[in-house]
């Protein structure tokens, strides 16, 4: 089975309230905080790009896992946020870190990034060519952000985490995973950069309501596909670990599943929305405070833009 031996994540020193919200937009920190659970954002500098965080981040997971860069036999990158098309955050991050000659590549998947990242690393782990894969998932989306449409603006920060990944021993590792998508849903929330917009045009584009019914459905799916897949039920979980977008959607995920509130990590209200970063981001935080023990299973489910859907189900150590 295909074990995480090292995780860190790094979110930018940079941080807005919602208070300096109150400065220059139609807002408040109560409507914010009770749509939405966010208090603060991390917000990469002018100067700081994608790459930079995935380094960080690499950094600590790298050092977790005792295995040097020159050791990695791959570098997968996730983000909707790339410093450039090409060439990709994988293949700078890898440079930036010393991997040396090493495959690197970018999976565009949106907030479930990571765990579609964790899965095509996993196969790949899977056919003996590769024993130490590095997955990043990770964010500047704030760059791409229209700072006065209030709808978009308030809700998505900045952020990484990675992952060395290994074949393990059998007993620890990624039970089950669960990947899904619909792109006949994709208008409903974009990036809208790339050859389809002209530059001056470019920037987030949401609706907001749409977004959040589907989410609540089919991050509750995922969770419960995951579980199915690994022929586990809901009370068998240690740690729900959802993405961090709405704190209403964990909510809902949350009773779906029928846990108590105390087995579901939440962090948005430090981070807001870092999309594909949000679950390392989470995880590695629950390692610092000492959550996670060895055997625990842990649920991490995501929705994004796509639309895509995916799960994971890890038992921790
Ligand atoms: N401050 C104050 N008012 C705001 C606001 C803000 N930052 N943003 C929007 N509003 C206003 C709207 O303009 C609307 O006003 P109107 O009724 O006069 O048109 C009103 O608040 C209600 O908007 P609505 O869209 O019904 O709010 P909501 O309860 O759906 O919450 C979101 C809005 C964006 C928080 C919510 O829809 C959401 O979280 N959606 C999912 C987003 C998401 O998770 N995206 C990423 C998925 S990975």
């Amino acid at each position: 089975m295909v074990r995480i031996v090292g995780l860190g994540a790094y979110a930018p020193e940079g941080k807005l309230s919602n208070s300096d919200f109150e400065k220059f937009m139609d807002t408040d920190d109560g409507w914010i905080t009770s749509r939405s659970g966010i208090k603060f954002r991390h917000i990469s500098s002018p100067d700081e790009v994608t790459s930079d965080l995935a380094v960080k981040a690499s950094e600590k997971a790298l050092r977790r896992a005792g295995v040097s860069p020159e050791d990695l036999d791959m570098v997968i990158v996730a983000t909707s946020s790339p410093d450039t098309l090409t060439p990709s955050t994988a293949c700078i991050t890898a440079a930036k870190l010393g991997a040396g000659k090493v495959p690197c590549f970018d999976i565009s998947a949106a907030c479930p990034g990571f765990l579609y990242a964790l899965e095509v690393a996993s196969g790949l782990i899977g056919t003996g060519r590769y024993r130490y894969v590095l997955v990043v998932g990770v964010e500047s989306g704030t760059k791409f952000i229209d700072w006065y449409d209030r709808g978009t603006a308030v809700l998505f920060g900045d952020g990484a985490g990675a992952a060395v990944l290994t074949e393990g021993d059998g007993e620890y590792g990624i039970l089950a995973t669960y990947l899904q998508g619909d792109g006949r849903l994709g208008n409903l929330l974009k990036i809208e950069v790339g050859v389809a917009y002209p530059p001056g045009s470019w920037g987030v584009r949401m609706k907001g309501r749409e977004v959040f019914r589907n989410a609540v459905l089919q991050m509750g799916e995922a969770a419960l596909e995951a579980l199915r897949r690994a022929g586990m039920r809901a009370e068998d979980i240690d740690w729900l670990v959802p993405h961090q977008a709405n704190l209403r959607i964990i909510e809902a995920t949350r009773q779906r599943l029928g846990l108590p509130p105390e087995k579901v990590y939440v962090n948005i209200g430090e981070y807001g929305n870092t999309s594909a970063a949000s679950i390392p981001l989470a995880l590695d935080e629950m390692i610092e405070r000492g959550l996670l023990k060895r055997g625990d299973n842990v649920l991490a489910v995501s929705f994004g833009a796509g639309f895509t859907w995916a799960s994971a189900l890890i038992r921790w150590g």
